[in-house]
């Protein structure tokens, strides 16, 4: 890795089946930071147990969306592709943030609160304390930069409380990290209730598109999109459904709002929708051949695991090591 580059740290988690607005809201920005920046991008699958997982289901997924990091194009040798699990020392500097972080500051989260509310049956400690993990992950690489979406602003704010409280007790420990909003941060609604984020998790399948999705299911759910009864290609907020079309064309053709507009002016729903369905199948098409030739190729997939977990293992224990004797654990004797 370049030494002159500042360091970027994002995960994900492998769970539901990813989205076109995980892709074009966030994987997509995430291969153009990796050219800028010394990237650790994680598969946050210590994460994903907070809610109950079936285990075969989670090795898949966390295996399929380390292949998709790969298929968007990030490169493993300049940058690290690694599962959270396989870095012990995520868990490790956890425990010690915990004893920085206070009840009362995890009792606001707002995730916390819906996910708790969602899962009444299954509220753990490991779920009130998801936000410490994911402080863990950033500050085990000191990273400069973190490209969160909104939902995940209130995790970094608290990521840099704890940061900062570390820092002022034990002296500059810790980077505090700056989020990074991308500049087209498209956020993609869902394609029913438009008011709504696309969410992996929505139980209606029309509602999302998922990156692997055949070209006839693709414009068969942008057929089925909802709009309204105003009959113009208008971007505005009065007309959620055909602002979130516009918003996907616009992320995937890379032409402003107003331009798509103009494009379309005086056309009809049915041709328009018909147009986002087509452009969105372009820029799936290339992606899926891509996930489709590595899946194939176990010999690559398991030597860029690897790498990948001592590459961030190295740069993990580093800090993990620092903190350790910061707070008084005995130095290890070899
Ligand atoms: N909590 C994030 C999400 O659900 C995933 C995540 C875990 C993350 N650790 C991270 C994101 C560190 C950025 C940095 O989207």
């Amino acid at each position: 890795m370049d030494g002159t580059k500042k360091t970027l740290f994002s995960g994900m988690q492998a769970t539901g089946k990813l989205t076109l607005g995980n892709y074009l809201g966030a994987l997509r920005n995430w291969v153009t930071l990796s050219e800028e920046y010394n990237c650790f991008y994680c598969v946050v699958d210590e994460h994903s147990i907070t809610v109950r997982q079936d285990p075969a289901e989670l090795r898949k997924r966390a295996r399929a969306l380390l292949t998709l990091y790969l298929a968007a194009g990030i490169d493993p040798e300049k940058n690290c592709i690694y599962y959270q699990s396989h870095v012990s020392a995520h868990a490790e500097l956890a425990w010690i943030l915990n004893c920085f972080t206070y009840m009362g500051e995890l009792q606001r989260m707002t995730q916390f609160k819906d996910k708790a509310a969602k899962h009444a049956d299954n509220i753990n400690a490991g779920l009130f304390t998801y936000p410490v993990l994911m402080a863990a992950d950033i500050l085990l690489f000191q990273a400069d930069l973190v490209p969160v979406g909104i939902d995940q602003m209130q995790h970094l704010e608290i990521t840099r409380d704890i940061a900062q409280r570390f820092n002022g007790i034990y002296g500059d420990v810790f980077t505090i990290p700056e989020a990074y909003i991308g500049k087209s941060g498209a956020k993609i609604m869902s394609l029913q209730e438009p008011e709504k984020k696309m969410s992996k998790s929505d139980e209606n399948p029309n509602a999302s598109i998922y990156l692997l999705d055949d070209p006839d299911t693709i414009m068969r759910k942008f057929k089925r999109a909802v709009t309204d009864s105003e009959g113009s290609i208008c971007y505005r907020d009065e007309q959620p459904g055909i602002k979130n079309l516009i918003d996907i064309y616009s992320a995937c053709t890379s032409k402003a709002p107003k331009d798509v507009e103009a494009e379309f002016s005086g056309r009809g729903y049915g041709e328009f929708k018909e147009a986002v369905g087509e452009t969105v199948v372009s820029v799936l098409k290339p992606l899926q051949d891509r996930i489709e030739e590595l899946s194939k190729d176990k010999t690559y997939l398991d030597t860029v695991i690897k790498n990948g977990a001592q590459r961030a293992e190295y740069v993990a224990t580093k800090t993990l090591r620092k903190v350790q004797k910061k707070v008084g654990f005995p130095e290890r004797i070899r």
